[in-house]
C-alpha cells in the first residue's frame, strides 16, 4: 500500500495509472469502523484489478467554530493497518491542511436547496465545506467510482448532485448504514461517548425501529410517526427529528413517496446522527 501525503504525489500517481484500469475512492475522515471498512471492501470489488484509494483527512472547514474539530478522533496507524486488509493501494493522508487549502485559496463548492434542512440547516456552512473537499479530492483522485455511506443521507444526496452537477468523472455509489450488534449506528464519534451515554444513545435505533413499526401498522402522518421526539430520545438533546421527500430533502407531512426519517441528537455532548427510509 502506498502512503501519499502532497497533492504532487498523488497527482503523480494518478498520471501513471493505466488507462482503463478502474480507480474506487473512499474519502473519510479516518478512524475507522466497520461503516468505512463496508465501503472499502466494495470499492476493492468495483475495482477489481485497478486500483482502490482511501483518503483520510479531518476536513476543518466542515466543521463550525463551536464544533469537535479538536477532538475528533485520531488513530493513522490503527486505520492504515485496517486500510492495507482491506486491500487499499493508495492511502492519501495530508498531515497538514494547507495541502487541500494552500494559502490564498477562495474557491468554494456550494450546493443549493438540498441543505435548507435537517444538517444544513442546524450546522450552517457544514456541506459548504464537504462539498469543497470532496471536489478536491475528486479532481486529484478521478475515481469511477467514490463510495459513500447512506447513513449521511443527506451528505449523500448532496455529493450525487454535486457529482452531476459539476459534471464529475466517475459515479457516486451508495451504501446502507452499519450498526453496531446493538443497534447503534457505527459512527468514528461513538469513541468520544461514554459508558453512559453510549447506552443511552441506544435510544435512537430503537426509537426509529418503532417508528418503522408504526409505518408498517399503516400510520402515514408525520405527528403519528414522529410522536414525541424529545422524549423518546431523553436524556438525549435532540437536535432535530424531521420526516422529508427522500428525494428532495423538503419536509414531508404525509408519506406519500419515500420518506426519509432524519435523526441529529446529542448524548453527552456527542452529536449522532441516524436515519431510515420509508417506501409507502
Ligand atoms: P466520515 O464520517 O469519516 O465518513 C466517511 C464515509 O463513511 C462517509 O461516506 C460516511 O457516510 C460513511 N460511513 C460512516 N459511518 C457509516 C456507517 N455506520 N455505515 C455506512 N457508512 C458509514 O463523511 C465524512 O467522513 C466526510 O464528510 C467526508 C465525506 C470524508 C468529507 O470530509
Amino acid at each position: 500500500m502506498l502512503l501519499l501525503r502532497t497533492r504532487e504525489e498523488l497527482l503523480a500517481w494518478r498520471a501513471g495509472s493505466p488507462a482503463g484500469s478502474p480507480v474506487a475512492f473512499v474519502p473519510t475522515m479516518g478512524y475507522l469502523h466497520e461503516g468505512h471498512l463496508a465501503l472499502l471492501r466494495h470499492g476493492r470489488a468495483l475495482a477489481g484489478a485497478g486500483s482502490l484509494v482511501l483518503s483520510i483527512f479531518v476536513n476543518p472547514t466542515q466543521f463550525g467554530p463551536k464544533e469537535d474539530l479538536a477532538r475528533y478522533p485520531r488513530d493513522e496507524a490503527g486505520d492504515l493497518a485496517k486500510a492495507e486488509a482491506c486491500g487499499v493501494d493508495v492511502a492519501f493522508c495530508p498531515t497538514d491542511p494547507a495541502v487541500l487549502y494552500p494559502n490564498g485559496t477562495h474557491t468554494w463548492v456550494e450546493v443549493e436547496g438540498l441543505d435548507r434542512h435537517l444538517c444544513g440547516a442546524t450546522r450552517p456552512g457544514h456541506f459548504r465545506g464537504v462539498c469543497t473537499v470532496v471536489a478536491k479530492l475528486w479532481g486529484l483522485v478521478r475515481p469511477d467510482y467514490a463510495l459513500f455511506g447512506e447513513k449521511d443521507y443527506q451528505q449523500l444526496a448532496i455529493l450525487r448532485r454535486m457529482h452531476a452537477d459539476l459534471n464529475l468523472v466517475g459515479e457516486v455509489v451508495g451504501l446502507p448504514i452499519v450498526r453496531e450488534a446493538d443497534g447503534l449506528a457505527m459512527s468514528s464519534r461513538n469513541s468520544n461517548l461514554d459508558p453512559r451515554a453510549r447506552q443511552d444513545a441506544l435510544a435512537i435505533s430503537r426509537y426509529l425501529q418503532e417508528l418503522r413499526i408504526r409505518f408498517t401498522a399503516g400510520e402515514r402522518t408525520a405527528a403519528g410517526l414522529l410522536q414525541d421526539p424529545a422524549a423518546a430520545l431523553a436524556p438525549g438533546r435532540v437536535d432535530y427529528a424531521s420526516l422529508v421527500d427522500a428525494e428532495d430533502l423538503q419536509p414531508a407531512r404525509v408519506v406519500t413517496r419515500p420518506a426519509l426519517v432524519a435523526i441529529a441528537a446529542f448524548f453527552g455532548g456527542v452529536r449522532l446522527i441516524d436515519n431510515c427510509v420509508l417506501h409507502p
